[in-house]
């Protein structure tokens, strides 16, 4: 006679293991998305969120891998952590010196970065909108700004400038990515002077912590594309300024955190799921 397991845990035993690891990380939609991307796929796996504290993140994945885990996407304030303890690494990792994304290779972890991918996608293939030639402003000098700058002159934009509160920080940025023919800086008090731009990316917390950067209107353009790397309410503020400076596409982050979290099943799993759907049932439950 067929006996059902008694425990959902039961089921779990075999099942391969991935997590999200974050310091928060409950507010993480990456469990969502990885289950949707199996469902699609039919691929049985287990995702969790783990918070991790920093300088845990070693010791936690430690107990992971003992208990099943293969993979693991890393999030704020992680990233760099997860690099750091990796013995192997993509080349785009190598160059941020941060990862998102972590996958286990037997003895060790290896280390990916996503995010830069997950932008360009979403801009090119979902928005379908050419970056290329594209005049950049790219707001905030953080872990989001640096993620994304490689990504953006890779796309071909013709120039970058970056502006920041602290005008060092945009400085340090500049100097990392060593491309003084493409990338340069810009006081952002003066943005006034600064003339328009193709495109505005906004990489900065500002939104996270309900705060309103103070943009002038003369910078878009009638063909500006504003895409805010946070998505939902941290990214209401900068949309708004966009709608009403007349930018062509006023942009969310949340097409980014799927087009990025697509990348990385790809890598765990050898296949690339549909992202649409996906994507699409995000935004009606962000609606709601
Ligand atoms: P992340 O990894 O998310 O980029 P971060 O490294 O703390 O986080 O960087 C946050 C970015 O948002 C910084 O560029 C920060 O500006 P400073 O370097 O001057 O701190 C920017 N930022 C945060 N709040 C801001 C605000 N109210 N106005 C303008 N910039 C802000």
């Amino acid at each position: 006679m067929f006996e059902a397991p008694k425990l959902v845990d039961d089921l779990n035993v075999s099942l391969a293991r991935y997590a999200v690891f974050g310091h928060p990380v409950a507010h993480s939609k990456s469990p969502l998305i990885h289950r949707a991307f199996a469902h699609q796929l039919g691929i049985a796996l287990r995702y969790d969120a783990i918070d991790a504290a920093p300088g845990t993140l070693a010791a936690a994945l430690s107990r992971f891998v003992g208990e099943g885990g293969v993979g693991a996407s890393v999030t704020l304030p992680l990233k760099a952590e997860a690099f750091a303890l990796a013995k192997a690494c993509s080349a785009r990792a190598k160059r941020l010196g941060v990862a998102n994304t972590l996958a286990w290779h037997g003895d060790h972890w290896f280390a990916d970065n996503t995010d830069g991918e997950g932008l360009i996608r979403d801009i090119g293939e979902r928005h379908r909108i050419d970056l290329r030639g594209r005049r950049v402003l790219l707001v905030g000098a953080g872990g989001a700004a640096q993620g994304v700058l490689p990504a953006l002159l890779d796309a071909g934009v013709s120039k970058v400038t970056i502006s920041n509160r602290d005008p060092q920080r945009a400085d340090q940025l500049c100097d990392w990515i060593g491309d003084p023919a493409r990338v340069q800086t810009w006081y952002l008090d003066d943005l006034r002077r600064a003339g328009d731009f193709d495109a505005v990316f906004n990489a900065t917390s500002a939104g996270q912590y309900g705060q309103a950067l103070d943009l002038p209107f003369t910078i878009a353009n009638p063909r500006t594309l504003a895409y805010d790397l946070s998505y939902g309410k941290a990214a209401t503020s900068f949309l708004a300024w966009a709608r009403a400076a007349g930018c062509a596409y006023a942009l969310d982050g949340l097409g980014m955190l799927v087009e990025q979290a697509a990348a990385a099943f790809e890598l765990w799993h050898g296949d690339r799921p549909d992202t649409e759907p996906v994507y699409r049932q995000l935004q009606r439950d962000a609606a709601a």
